[in-house]
């Protein structure tokens, strides 16, 4: 099949480098879940990306294990959705080496997250760093996918896949792969406890998505929320509260009027953060229950697993045949 006439699919992954937070869910995971139903669904566990920062091997598959069984539990069909490991696919390994021979230096010089990581380890600015958005590209590519749900942090990554697949068709003088788009949420950056990043693993500002609801209420509590409002007595800005924030989230059709409440100093932050925690684990109860079930079934994310391998590497293999051919390996 050529690679614009299979049919419209859509494909994402997350490294397993922590728990799942609700930033995960609203800015990508939801996408992953509503387009299963229209799409051919590829969604992947990037453990190879992974390697980039996990240092102990031992926390690396359990780490797997548990995300796939948080995307089961937010309602990822694994009847629907093919559900794999990267590193089960091996090609990813081949095509990320044949997209490295065309793709510019500078192109990669030039990702934040690139600058950011060389910043954060100047110590540690290895290969991999740089070949990271090759990797994700060649990800992406070896399914032929139309759409990649993520967050807006991403959008960078998916821009330079684009570049990436039109310069290797270039090169090949025919459309050998399809250029995918991002497909953002409307909450493409949700922002983390602390008011002023985004939600993040790395950044320890965040709720689990399956966390117990005394957890979840400690943690809104210890939310940052509007520093300018001292007292008690003193109107609220929910525009700059990031309480007030989520509430648009788990409080859609009454999140007027909470904010309302904070304008006019009529609710106070702790009532605010009170019912925020209620919200976000009633929000959740079905999914921390599903997961739970999930628990209950020993092997059974392993054996999904081994079937989405299974039906990935077959679609790898084609692609790959296909830019081998193109590229000229016999
Ligand atoms: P983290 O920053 O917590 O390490 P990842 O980089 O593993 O998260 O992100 C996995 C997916 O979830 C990506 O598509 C990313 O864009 C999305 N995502 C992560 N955090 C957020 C957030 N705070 N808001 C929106 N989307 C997010
Ligand atoms: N870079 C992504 C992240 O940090 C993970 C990722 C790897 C990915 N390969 C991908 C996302 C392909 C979408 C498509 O979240």
């Amino acid at each position: 099949m050529s690679a614009t006439a299979a049919p419209h699919r859509v494909l994402s992954g997350m490294q397993p480098t922590g728990r799942m937070h609700i930033g995960h869910y609203f800015g990508a995971l939801r996408n992953y879940v509503r387009m299963q139903e229209q799409y051919r669904a590829f969604y992947f566990v990037a453990d190879l990306h992974a390697l980039t920062t996990v240092d102990e091997p031992a926390e690396l598959w359990p780490s797997v294990i548990a995300m796939v069984a948080d995307w089961i539990a937010a309602g990822v069909d694994p009847e629907r959705a093919t559900i794999f490991v990267q590193s089960h696919v091996p090609e990813v390994a081949e095509l990320h080496w044949i997209l490295s021979t065309t793709t510019p230096l500078g192109w990669l010089e030039r990702v934040p997250t690139f600058k950011e990581k060389s910043a954060q380890h100047p110590d540690n600015i290895n290969y991999a760093l740089l070949g990271y958005p090759v990797l994700q590209s060649a990800d992406i590519l070896l399914y032929d996918a139309d759409r990649v749900p993520v967050g807006d942090d991403q959008l960078a990554h998916l821009e330079l896949t684009r570049e990436i697949a039109r310069r290797f068709n270039h090169r090949c003088g025919k459309p050998v792969l399809r250029e995918p788009k991002a497909e953002l949420t409307d909450t493409p950056r949700v922002m983390g406890l602390d008011g002023v990043n985004k939600m993040s693993k790395s950044r320890g500002n965040y709720i689990p998505m399956t966390g117990d609801p005394e957890e979840v209420r400690k943690l809104v509590m210890g939310a940052v929320t509007d520093e300018t409002r001292a007292y008690r007595t003193d109107p609220g800005h929910p525009e700059k509260c990031n309480v007030c924030q989520l509430h648009r989230v788990f409080s859609p059709g009454e999140y007027e009027a909470i904010w309302e409440g904070e304008r006019t100093a009529t609710t106070g932050c702790v009532d605010t953060k009170k019912l925020l925690a209620e919200r976000i684990s009633t929000y959740f109860e079905p999914m921390r229950a599903r997961r739970l079930e999930i628990e209950a079934r020993p092997g059974y994310v392993e054996e999904v697993l081994e079937k989405g391998a299974a039906t990935a590497r077959a679609v790898a293999r084609e692609t790959l045949g296909r830019v081998k051919e193109a590229v000229g390996l016999r």
